[in-house]
């Protein structure tokens, strides 16, 4: 092989599909050179030889089309190879490969010799069936894959559901490979009998391999079904044996192989499995329902007289409504929960079986389907978990919904705090050694049976992502059932990635659940108890990555996400993922959680959505969400090599949204030089924080604009919405919806805002570079100290001891349910700075949150500090929720927390007197 090729490593090639089609205009590039004079074929052979090795994953243009474009290089034909580079780029881009015959014929136009070659079936039905590739993992030798290729197609039947084409590789490393680049697979049938090492140079590859399935990576087929699984678990696996397959059956780590089979002679049965699997994860049982039920001729006697949209469409006034919506959306319309509906409230029917599709997919053991948002799912899931009293460790920067899920339960927020950016105004995530620290001193006060939970962001607004399973094991080691929640609102995309799932909620229960089975994990335990002695200190407990009980553990955890950020599902759907080993136990209270919560009358469209948004991400969220990550990473990139967009802009790497100490690995950055897979991997693995590729944090400081004024300037003048922003950046992401163009469109208006920074900074002269330091200054360095919550005024700590700083949110909240016992200041008013040196204390009485940064620095019953007011005061944004311009900050009155104060040592008098 020569030595360029050997350098184009396959383990190089994991930067996702758009990689792929780069790679295949970079062929037509060299085509074109060759065949207008400006290039060589010398050339056009290397960038061939390169593709062809990734190539072999996919099942077009496959090894016929490959062999032709060689065929004809060789011959020296650059027109006809330039020609059918074209033709194959150009049906990879459209996808017309996977409709129609004539894409798969090197001779467009002569395929009469050659019918069995081409995939039959194609182009044969005029409903447009889905497709899809299987892989099959075999020991036979390649000069038979075609005639095996040729078998498997035959099979094909008008009737089937789907169409798909098969692609074999020989090797474990291969069929790995081939998971990890094609994400059209959607089956993979393992043959036992294949070799283990690919036959290309591959040494991350292997590394990785490793680290997804460190125990065995040999030559057994159930050792790659569980690697395949691993990667990729949306892949219905198929493992043929001519062994002995009940034994095979019967053991339990089978159960990640769909079906066995015993010796290729069911071909036909291997077929109708793969697309029996297929339909599976195609049906919506809910939307599949409500799709027939807009079909049936329904009078409706009910409420809900826009459903069947006889009021619209006979309206002189309202029609367009129905014109612009269509008339599916009032058919599917329905207040009913019989006639093939079912109910949210109480799911018997095909909501509960879209549920159960959907905790499949996402990894638990149950989902909730829920109609208003995570706000809700939260609320729902806090109000299930907690009761009055109960402690719950919670992120003081976490979503408002956990708070009043906190106000709603009555449960005791014990608010731990996130490291701070101050220089861009925003919080990180919660150093787990600060999580400890909260547990021990409960521990250290013998109120640990009190905490019943631990609330955390996963990912937070700005993609700061935890160490799910190390948070989680070191916490079950000091309290061994703790119920986890994760606010996954913006995450719930990870499940389909297997770098960024074992950092999600569900993707280290599965993994803590799996090494609990392993009986190697006592012994760990035991060592390191041992290791630690009887009565360990406090700073050894913080310093140490503590290893739990496995034998003690109860795995509870709860995982929330918002599927309408980050997947296809209407505004507000989100799901509650619940894997609970004591469900059971709280099975009565989630019910109640869902009558609280859940509208009566949920929208079937929303339900829908969920129900479809799950099925595509079963069947193609591999691929979307490496699009997603691989167009962040372009953006980045784009950003940083531009010399005049640079000037002005940045894309926060790792170095500076994660302080060094949580980062053990070194990882520095996505884009630092010389980072490869390996090195993201360690990070991924091994540090306290990584970040979300796909948020990214761009800062305009250093370009003269606030968060706010740039996020209006990008909408009004560009049509280009970014996510939140701060004092100085906005958060761009990127999801499964966007293209190269949208990155290309990005990128213009980015070169365009900074060209015209430099011209006006050129023609303004020393007087507009002075006043454009002076902003920049501003923004970038006279940034407001971050305020950390301050305490609870004693009025509202409930029983909370000496170390420890939970409140009694709730009676803070309701205080302020008595006019007569609260009063107001304004921001201004040199009394709250005559209050805040000589007193009485000034406390809130509900929450203040300004919008950005979006935290509340306020909530009920907190003593209010003068870094919160400094904080307020420089703020320059205009919506701060819970602030109101005219009156001020809303305050319970010293009388009234006298009051309080009175009403609590009198009930602990009681109290102390009955003891
Ligand atoms: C971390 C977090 N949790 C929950 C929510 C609420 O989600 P939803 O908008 O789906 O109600 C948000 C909204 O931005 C959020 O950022």
């Amino acid at each position: 092989m020569p030595q360029e090729i050997q350098e184009r490593r396959i383990d190089q090639f994991f930067s996702g599909p758009g990689a792929r089609a780069d790679e295949w205009r970079g062929l037509v590039e060299a085509a074109k050179a060759w065949s207008s004079g400006s290039g060589d074929r010398v050339n056009l052979e290397k960038k061939l030889s390169q593709l062809a090795i990734t190539e072999e994953y996919h099942a077009y243009p496959g090894l016929r089309l490959m062999a032709a474009l060689t065929e004809r290089a060789a011959a020296g034909d650059a027109a006809g190879t330039l020609a059918l580079a074209m033709r194959i780029t150009q049906s990879l881009q459209t996808r017309s490969f996977r409709q129609h015959a004539s894409d798969w014929d090197a001779q467009a136009d002569a395929d009469a010799d050659m019918p069995d070659l081409l995939p039959p079936g194609f182009g044969e039905t005029r409903v447009r069936r889905p497709y899809f590739e299987t892989l099959i993992v075999t020991g036979i030798p390649a000069t038979n894959w075609p005639n095996l290729a040729a078998e498997w197609r035959k099979l094909r039947r008008p009737v089937d559901g789907f169409i798909y084409e098969p692609i074999f590789v020989g090797s474990f490393e291969d069929a790995f490979c081939a998971a990890m680049l094609n994400p059209d697979i959607a089956a993979v049938i393992v043959n036992e009998g294949f070799a283990r090492k690919s036959r290309h140079d591959a040494p991350i590859l292997r590394s990785l391999i490793s680290s997804m399935e460190p125990k065995d990576t040999g030559e057994s087929a159930l050792a790659l079904a569980k690697t395949l699984k691993r990667i990729r678990p949306e892949l219905d696996v198929y493992l043929v044996s001519n062994q002995n397959v009940e034994e095979l059956a019967g053991n339990p780590e089978a159960d990640v192989v769909r079906r066995i089979f015993y010796s290729v002679e069911e071909l036909l049965e291997l077929h109708l499995a793969i697309l029996e699997g297929v339909q599976d994860r195609f049906s919506t049982p809910f939307f599949d329902n409500l799709k027939k039920y807009a079909q049936r001729p329904i009078g409706t006697f009910h409420a809900l007289p826009i459903a069947r949209g006889k009021s619209v469409f006979r309206s002189d006034w309202i029609r367009d409504m129905g014109e612009f919506y269509g008339p599916n959306l009032f058919l599917a319309e329905s207040s009913a929960t019989t006639g093939g509906l079912d109910s949210l409230l109480e799911p018997t029917g095909n909501i509960k079986e879209a549920q159960e599709k959907a905790a499949r997919a996402f990894g638990g053991d149950r989902v909730f389907f829920v109609t208003n948002g995570t706000s809700t799912s939260n609320k729902m899931a806090v109000q299930a978990l907690v009761g009055p009293g109960d402690i719950v460790i919670v992120d003081r920067n976490c979503h408002k919904s956990h708070h009043y899920g906190m106000v709603l339960s009555g449960g005791q927020p014990l608010y731990v705090e996130a490291f701070p950016m101050t220089e861009y105004s925003m919080y990180g995530a919660v150093p787990l050694k600060t999580i400890k620290q909260a547990l021990l001193n409960l521990k250290s006060e013998g109120r640990l049976d009190k905490v019943k939970m631990l609330d955390l962001t996963n990912c937070t607004f700005d993609g700061h992502v935890y160490n799910t399973r190390r948070v989680m094991e070191e916490c079950l080691a000091i309290k061994p059932d703790l119920i986890f929640l994760w606010d996954e609102a913006w995450f719930a995309f990870a499940r389909f990635s297997p770098f960024l799932r074992p950092r999600t909620g569900m993707g280290a229960a599965n993994d803590i659940e799996a090494w609990m089975h392993d009986p190697k994990s006592v012994d760990a335990y035991e060592e390191q108890r041992k290791e630690l002695g009887a009565d360990p200190s406090d700073d050894t407990l913080l310093n140490t990555r503590l290893i739990p009980d496995p034998r003690q553990i109860r795995l509870r955890v709860y995982q929330t996400n918002s599927t309408h950020k980050s997947m296809s599902a209407i505004r507000q759907g989100s799901m509650l993922i619940v894997k609970d080993v004591d469900f059971h136990t709280v099975e009565a209270q989630f019910k109640e959680a869902v009558f609280t919560h859940a509208s009566t009358s949920p929208n079937q469209q929303l339900i829908a959505s969920l129900d479809v948004a799950r099925r595509q991400m079963e069947l193609e969220g591999y691929g979307l969400v490496a699009n997603a990550i691989e167009i962040a990473f372009a953006i980045r990139r784009a950003v940083a090599a531009n010399p005049l967009i640079s000037k002005y802009f940045s894309v926060l790497g790792a170095e500076q949204m994660v302080p060094a100490e949580y980062r053990a690995s070194g990882f520095t950055d996505f884009l630092a030089s010389g980072v490869n897979w390996g090195q993201i991997l360690k990070s991924l693995r091994e540090d306290e924080f990584f970040l979300d590729p796909t948020r990214l944090t761009l800062v305009c400081g250093r370009a003269g604009f606030d968060g706010t004024q740039f996020k209006g300037i990008l909408a009004s003048r560009y049509g280009i919405q970014v996510n939140k922003t701060s004092r100085n950046s906005v958060l761009i992401q990127s999801n499964i919806n966007n293209t190269r163009s949208d990155v290309a469109h990005l990128i213009r208006v980015f070169a365009e805002i900074s060209n015209e920074i430099d011209r006006d900074l050129a023609q303004g002269g020393a007087n507009a570079r002075k006043v454009f330091d002076a902003r920049v200054k501003s923004l970038m360095t006279d940034v407001p100290d971050l305020p950390n919550f301050s305490h609870f005024h004693d009025g509202f700590r409930g029983d909370a001891g000496d170390k420890t700083n939970e409140g009694d949110i709730r009676s803070g909240f309701f205080a302020a349910y008595d006019a007569a016992g609260c009063e107001y200041i304004r921001l201004n008013d040199p009394e709250l700075d005559r209050r805040l040196k000589s007193g009485p204390d000034l406390v809130s009485a509900n929450f203040v949150i300004p919008y950005p940064p979006g935290f509340p620095i306020m909530v009920p019953g907190q003593v209010i500090t003068q870094g919160a007011i400094d904080f307020m005061r420089k703020l320059d944004v205009k919506e701060i929720h819970g602030y109101n311009n005219v009156q001020g900050l809303k305050l319970v009155r010293p009388e009234a927390l006298a009051k309080l104060m009175d009403r609590h040592s009198r009930a602990h008098g009681i109290k102390s007197a009955a003891e």
